[in-house]
């Protein structure tokens, strides 16, 4: 198979990595695409990081098991923290992770050098961010706030709750910090765009590590492996759970109507098994 016309896999533990399907899309709509849901197995943001990386390569097997891949991106901030270097390790393709992008963004973009960053309590803990950001700019000051219930509302699409004071709650604080820049650490978390705006104001500099990724990745398709030349590639979705339901909140997160038989169920126990 030629190098170029070879799909992208994306694994997330749900619907936060069709962020990255859906810049994926605009910017290179030639690119089949792959997508790895593991969503027998979210929140990843709660479990070890031996846990998460352990599914992770899981997922990333099964991809690799079904088709064959130029680039894989991990478009999950807790499993890139969790593992990055061990995928890479693992699979003989090019891995990317969502945090270099957005750390790397967040640097350039901060006047005042003081950046917030809001993620799963995985990716909190593990300090990856903080320490990277330090590495480019000594004088950058990173405030971490894990907000631990906004992936699940984001995946089940629960807006029963006041999901306004939930996020007043985790970002009032890093306000009081007066950052001047917001880094979404969680892919879930720019599908409550709406919602954290209003909140920190018009002049935050609101980043999603996703747009940067796949900016990333297009320089990088362009400069080493190929963009893929077709006008429009194709999706195939993996999930490890409950299908239906996923089918349903990926259309209205992506905008855009997906083929149902796009859409396959893996048991997470075959998964596991590879
Ligand atoms: N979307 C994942 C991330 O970027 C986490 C969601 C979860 O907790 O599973 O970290």
């Amino acid at each position: 198979m030629i190098e170029n016309s070879k799909a992208i896999g994306v694994l997330d533990s749900g619907v936060g990595g069709l962020g990255i399907v859906k810049y994926l899309k605009e910017l290179l709509p030639g690119e089949n695409i792959l997508y790895y849901a593991d969503t027998a197995h979210m929140p990843y943001g709660s479990k070890s990081a031996s846990e998460v990386k352990n599914l992770a390569t899981n997922g990333m097997k099964y991809l690799c098991a079904k088709h064959e891949l130029k680039l894989l991106i991990v478009a999950c901030n807790t499993a890139t923290v969790a593992g990055l270097e061990c995928y890479r390790k693992h699979f003989p393709m090019p891995v990317i992770g969502v945090v270099k992008p957005g750390v790397k963004a967040a640097v350039s973009i901060t006047k005042n050098k003081k950046i917030g960053l809001i993620a799963t309590v995985g990716t909190v803990n593990s300090n990856t961010y903080p320490k990277l950001m330090v590495e480019l700019d000594p004088s950058i000051k990173v405030y971490q706030m894990p907000c631990p219930k906004l992936a699940g509302i984001v995946e089940n699409q629960d807006f029963n709750q006041d999901v306004i004071s939930i996020a007043k709650s985790y970002l009032y604080p890093l306000l009081n910090n007066e950052i001047d820049s917001l880094i979404l650490g969680c892919t879930h978390y720019p599908s409550l765009y709406h919602i954290i705006r209003p909140i920190v104001g018009k002049s935050m500099n609101v980043i999603d590590p996703s747009f940067f990724t796949v900016r990333e990745v297009y320089d990088f398709l362009t400069q080493s492996l190929g963009r893929n030349p077709q006008r429009e590639g194709y999706q195939i979705f993996y999930v490890s759970g409950q299908s239906w339901k996923f089918y349903q909140i990926a259309q209205k997160l992506l905008g855009y109507p997906i083929n149902i038989s796009s859409i396959r169920q893996t048991t997470s126990d075959f998964a596991l098994s590879l």
